[in-house]
């Protein structure tokens, strides 16, 4: 499986990973939007939560009523997730399963997939598999949320790029976690999604990441999406 000892090792020594276990912000906004604008109630949903680390957006959505379903590479974070429903008396499955690979899923099987910071570790040719996968398993009318790593006003990612690139365009190798990641410029963002799925909103967000006790800016994409 594609870089899951790097994901594995974090969650076993953690260097960036919070023990946040409720969803960011960010994806707070997104639900709200969710209801305001698309009039969806967060329940009775099936929701497919893409590299879902320690369950914060899984575990959430399950208490709301939801019926969720993690996609992880990391054992460790699995155990972490699946402790963490037991203690709220909720039910998760959690899978251990490459979201750059086939999925076990029937077409339009999920009314909302979230993607929360995790696709950026893919490679190309994993990428396009993740793309077409959530496509198919999306329902007609289903939700896409995607925060990935945006590579316009990002100074660490440029100085990353430059001093340490990975073998695809706009990658580097993150040498602390031993990781590679893609950021994206805006464009490459739209000619990527835009394929296939119609993108309602993207949003531009500048986050503070703490790492070994210095303070990182960091850009970011929010897009909020939907299968026509
Ligand atoms: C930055 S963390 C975000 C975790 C979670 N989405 C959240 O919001 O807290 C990225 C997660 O994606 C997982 N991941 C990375 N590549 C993956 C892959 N190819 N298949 C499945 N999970 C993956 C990592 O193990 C990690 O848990």
């Amino acid at each position: 499986m594609p870089q899951d000892i790097a994901w594995e090792n974090e969650y076993q020594n953690p260097q960036l990973i919070t023990k946040e276990d409720r969803p960011q912000k960010d994806v707070l906004r997104f639900f709200k939007f969710l209801k305001k604008v698309g009039g969806i109630a967060l329940e009775n949903l099936t929701v497919l939560d893409l590299g879902s680390g320690t369950g914060r957006n899984a575990n959430y959505l399950a208490e709301l009523g939801n019926k969720v379903i993690g996609l992880e590479i990391s054992p460790t974070a699995i155990d972490l997730a699946e402790s963490r429903a037991k203690e709220m008396r909720i039910e998760v499955e959690y899978l251990l399963h490459d979201i750059g690979s086939v999925y076990p899923f029937g077409n339009e099987t999920f009314d909302l997939v979230l993607d929360v910071t995790s696709s950026n570790s893919l490679n190309s040719k994993e990428r396009e598999i993740y793309l077409s996968e959530v496509f198919r398993v999306l329902k007609k009318g289903g939700y896409f949320f995607v925060k990935g790593l945006c590579k316009e006003g990002d100074k660490n990612a440029k100085a990353l790029i430059k001093i340490n690139p990975g073998l695809e365009p706009d990658t580097y190798i993150n040498e602390d976690m031993n990781l590679i990641e893609r950021v994206f410029t805006q464009q490459d963002f739209i000619n990527l999604y835009a394929k296939y799925f119609k993108i309602i909103k993207l949003i531009k967000k500048t986050n503070y990441t703490r790492f070994r006790g210095q303070s990182y800016k960091r850009n970011f994409w929010l897009a909020y999406m939907k299968k026509i």
